[in-house]
């Protein structure tokens, strides 16, 4: 019987998947869309997840939770250095999830023997788990292939001397990676630099070792990246995104929704509106804050403006510079988080000034809004290099924010002519994000593949 033909309910035993998100927003996201997408196949589904940053069972009836220990004191789970949050998570879930594998393993579990594990990039350590107990394990990227490609190149740069990053300012060109300057390789502020070589290493290394990646992304946009990981990595290899267009997930938003920006939106002029959002981890400095108030306000646009608690650092609240809020009365509106992916769909948005994390890329492509890029740290600088200078559907804000130049760039964006050409590069982006995900579309047939490849293990 060739097992690659059945689907998993004709299957004679249930086929149960563990899927194991990194618990930041960016990551959680996505894997619960991508859990949606098993479920619909008939796969169970049952999701390990740590304390810090949990999900809401109650909001997800059709998979299963199991928490885990992760080990982490509340100073730890409020620090600002992601690299050394998820270097504690590598190490800390390690026992705890073997326990846990090794009792749901033991049990005689109406929802079926275990298949296979699912698990976010940066959660390297379920591999060992996974080789441990003999069972498959596939791996959700959920940051972009382009930027995978420079990960799996920092040997390379680090022997050419690219890499530690001596002036993070450099234009100089990287010319094994176009169009990529130093500046735009990923950098993050850390206190211990080796942290990120070393999770870079253990990913890549860990790649290889795996049974199959999983990328929330689609040829028509990274066409020459997830060519040259399939190239490099020998292992089966599904690109199925835009994910979040098959579920929203936005029940997997971490703080409320405020969906009054919608209501105020419906009475703005068609795609008049810049939207401001730099997710859910990005930071700045309290100057930083005033330039985008005053750049914002001098621009003369109508904007919608995300401010998060912990927008600046060193302080919860965040207030605004004194008389922005008369200034733009009636023309802005500043709210704590956004249902983002209604807001990018609204007609009235005709802008989108991002941090370029993936989901957010991804979800302005799919709703074929041009963006204004402002990366922060990691993948970011890559993906805004990406949009700007290959898919040419975006322009970059670069060496300091100062409000002349960002109100400058809003109408470069907004008005002027270059931001109606982005505007086209991305309506046609959008329609092949729509056409790969219908009969015959490559992420279509690609998420065939992964259901046909899990029903083989
Ligand atoms: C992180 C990293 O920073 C990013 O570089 C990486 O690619 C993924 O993980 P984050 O910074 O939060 O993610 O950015 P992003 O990937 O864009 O994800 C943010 C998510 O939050 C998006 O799905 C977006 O729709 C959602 N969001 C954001 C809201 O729902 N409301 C908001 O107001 C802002």
């Amino acid at each position: 019987m060739d097992r690659s033909k059945e689907g998993p309910g004709q299957h004679r035993k249930p086929t149960h998947l563990v899927l194991f998100p990194c618990p930041l927003q960016g990551h959680i996201t996505p894997m619960i869309q991508l859990a949606a997408i098993l479920h619909s196949k008939g796969f169970s589904i049952t999701i390990v997840h740590t304390q810090f940053n949990s999900p809401t069972p109650s909001d997800y009836p059709n998979f299963n939770f199991e928490p885990i220990s992760d080990g982490l004191s509340t100073d730890q789970t409020q620090m600002e250095d992601v690299m050394a949050l998820i270097t504690l998570l590598n190490g800390n879930c390690h026992g705890p999830f073997n326990d846990l594998m090794a009792q749901m393993l033991s049990e005689e579990d109406p929802r079926g023997s275990i298949r296979c594990i699912v698990s976010d990039a940066l959660m390297h350590f379920t591999q060992s788990v996974a080789d441990h107990f003999k069972i498959p394990r596939i791996i959700l990227r959920t940051s972009s292939a382009t930027s995978f490609v420079t990960c799996a190149a920092f040997p390379l740069l680090r022997e050419k001397g690219y890499l530690p990053i001596q002036d993070p300012q450099s234009e100089m060109p990287v010319s094994e990676l176009p169009p990529l300057r130093i500046k735009d390789l990923p950098n993050i502020s850390t206190d211990n630099s080796d942290t990120l070589y070393e999770l870079v290493a253990h990913m890549n290394n860990e790649t290889r070792a795996s049974s199959g990646l999983i990328y929330n992304s689609f040829d028509h946009i990274e066409e020459t990246a997830l060519a040259k990981i399939q190239q490099d990595f020998p292992i089966p290899f599904f690109p199925i995104g835009p994910l979040h267009k098959y579920s929203s997930g936005s029940s997997s938003s971490l703080l409320p929704h405020d969906h009054s920006c919608i209501i105020w939106l419906d009475k703005q002029a068609m795609e008049s509106v810049i939207y401001v959002s730099f997710g859910s981890l990005a930071s700045m400095e309290k100057k930083e804050l005033e330039e985008i108030a005053w750049g914002l306000a001098n621009s003369g646009q109508p904007f919608l403006w995300v401010v998060r608690p912990g927008s600046v650092r060193g302080s919860l609240s965040v207030e605004m510079p004194d008389g922005f809020e008369e200034e733009t009365q009636g023309r802005g509106l500043v709210v704590k988080w956004a249902p983002q992916q209604e807001v990018l769909a609204h007609p009235s948005v005709g802008g989108f000034w991002t941090h370029n994390g993936w989901n957010s890329t991804v979800e302005s492509i799919c709703e074929g809004v041009p963006m204004l890029c402002w990366p922060c740290f990691g993948d970011q600088k890559v993906n805004a290099r990406l949009v700007s200078h290959v898919l040419k559907v975006g322009v970059q804000l670069e060496n300091g924010l100062e409000r002349e130049k960002i109100s400058w760039a809003i109408r470069r964006l907004m008005v002027e002519k270059e931001g109606e050409e982005m505007r086209r590069n991305i309506r046609k982006l959008k329609e092949k994000a729509d056409h790969c995900l219908r009969e015959g579309g490559s992420s279509y047939e690609s998420i065939d593949k992964l259901v046909n490849c899990i029903l083989s293990f």
